[in-house]
């Protein structure tokens, strides 16, 4: 089996989709890589580092003749640019990398009319066996630890209080509403800065994770219910809950210097937690960074990659920081995404497809010309696959069809 590593084309983004320190653990298994000339370039891995880790470097058309594309964004997350590379693609190929199915429908209609298999990354469970491949957890925790440099490097003032002969600095006080992977992230890196550090999420059970880290969970007087599905991600609140969170969340950032919002619910749009009225209430020369910005923004102001200032606040919506931290962020994808297409790899490198495993099935989302994803198909408002219609080839399926 050959991979094949295309130079990342969606506009400012920094990441490779495969770095050398992985090679070993696929040329175990007798894979070969074939990487765009200049693809790592930017994340600090020349080509030079490519061949002597045994990769064969070349044209981008060379690149796509390979059996698997790894790709950091797929055409739903580069919806412009990656539209140039259909035709680049063909029937059996496969293409693992960042798609954003449950949103981007168009995009995923196109991958099924080339008859790839494309598996998309964000959709992998959310269990154990699977940690090693999850890049949504290992992407967001770089942009965790990103939104508060940001938000320390924007803000007027210090994060560590400083007794100094010329006057004693308060500590900074940051506010991270969220807190899972990004939010846990930024907790432990506000606090390492320095700063006294408040927390908030609907799921009790992050409580204990928060507290840990050294930060005040923020007890607010709501019942989040059931606020926890299957797959350890939050479920939507109703609108009546969000907006007493508002209310309760309202003397908390009249009190930060910093707020770090970070709340998600998986294939929807961010909850909107602060309100204009919200912000105008924050002390002067606040911060607030939306890591929800390219879900629509935990906060009503928030412009993606925009700097917008209202009553003295500082309101950020960065979309990518993790091409911000692009070495760390392309080794830990590199290696995801490498233990996700060994998990179908058997002992003599041949590749099956199993549905039958949870990690398989929960992120393949096209094949044989068909859109087979359950959850894509939902959001898509197709109906369900019947299982046979699931399981049968191509040719089967227009023989079904007609
Ligand atoms: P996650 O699913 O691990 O965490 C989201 C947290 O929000 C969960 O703990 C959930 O319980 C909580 N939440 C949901 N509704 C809430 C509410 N009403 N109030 C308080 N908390 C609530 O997601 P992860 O991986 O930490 O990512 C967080 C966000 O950051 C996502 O929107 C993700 O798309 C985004 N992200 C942004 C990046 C950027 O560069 N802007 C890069 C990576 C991720």
């Amino acid at each position: 089996m050959r991979i094949g590593v295309p130079r990342e084309t969606f506009p400012g983004e920094a990441r490779v989709a495969l770095v050398p320190a992985t090679f070993p653990m696929l040329r175990k298994k007798g894979i070969e890589v074939t990487v765009e000339s200049g693809a790592g370039e930017a994340a600090g891995f020349p080509d030079a580092l490519y061949e002597g880790a045994g990769a064969t470097v070349g044209s981008r058309a060379d690149v796509f003749a390979a059996d698997a594309i790894f790709q950091v964004r797929g055409l739903g997350t580069n919806p412009e640019a990656g539209r140039e590379d259909l035709d680049h693609l063909r029937e059996g190929q496969l293409v693992i990398g960042m798609l954003d199915p449950l949103v981007a429908h168009g995009e995923v209609e196109e991958l099924a009319r080339r008859g790839v298999s494309a598996f998309a990354l964000e959709l992998v469970p959310r269990i154990t066996r699977a940690q090693s491949m999850d890049i949504l957890s290992s992407q967001a925790n770089l942009a965790g630890y990103k939104a508060v440099l940001l938000a320390a490097d924007t803000i007027a003032k210090i994060f560590p209080m400083m007794m100094t002969a010329a006057g004693t600095i308060k500590p900074a006080r940051v506010f991270v509403v969220g807190a899972g992977v990004a939010g846990l992230q930024a907790i432990a890196t506000a606090k390492r800065l320095g700063a006294k550090v408040q927390a908030y999420d609907v799921r009790p059970a992050v409580k204990d994770q928060i507290e840990s880290l050294g930060a005040k969970f923020v007890e607010m007087e709501i019942d989040a219910g059931e606020a926890e599905d299957r797959g350890g991600y939050a479920r939507e609140m109703g609108e009546d809950f969000i907006r007493r969170q508002r209310e309760l969340m309202q003397s908390v950032c009249e009190e930060s210097d910093v707020v770090v919002t970070t709340a998600a619910i998986p294939g929807k749009r961010a909850p909107l937690l602060i309100t204009a009225e919200m912000v105008d209430a924050m002390p002067p020369g606040a911060v607030i960074v939306d890591l929800a910005a390219p879900t629509g923004g935990n906060c009503e102001l928030t412009q993606p990659d925009e700097r917008v200032v209202r009553t003295g606040t500082v309101i950020l919506g960065p979309t990518n920081l993790p091409s911000g931290a692009a070495h760390d962020a392309s080794l830990m994808f590199s290696r995801n995404i490498a233990t996700f297409l060994l998990n179908m790899v058997d002992g003599e490198g041949a590749l099956s497809i199993d549905t039958e495993d949870e990690i398989v099935r929960d992120t393949l989302v096209t094949q044989g010309g068909e859109i087979v994803n359950a959850r894509v198909r939902e959001a898509m408002g197709l109906e369900p696959l019947t299982p046979a219609a699931a399981t049968a080839q191509p040719e089967e399926k227009e023989a079904n069809e007609s």
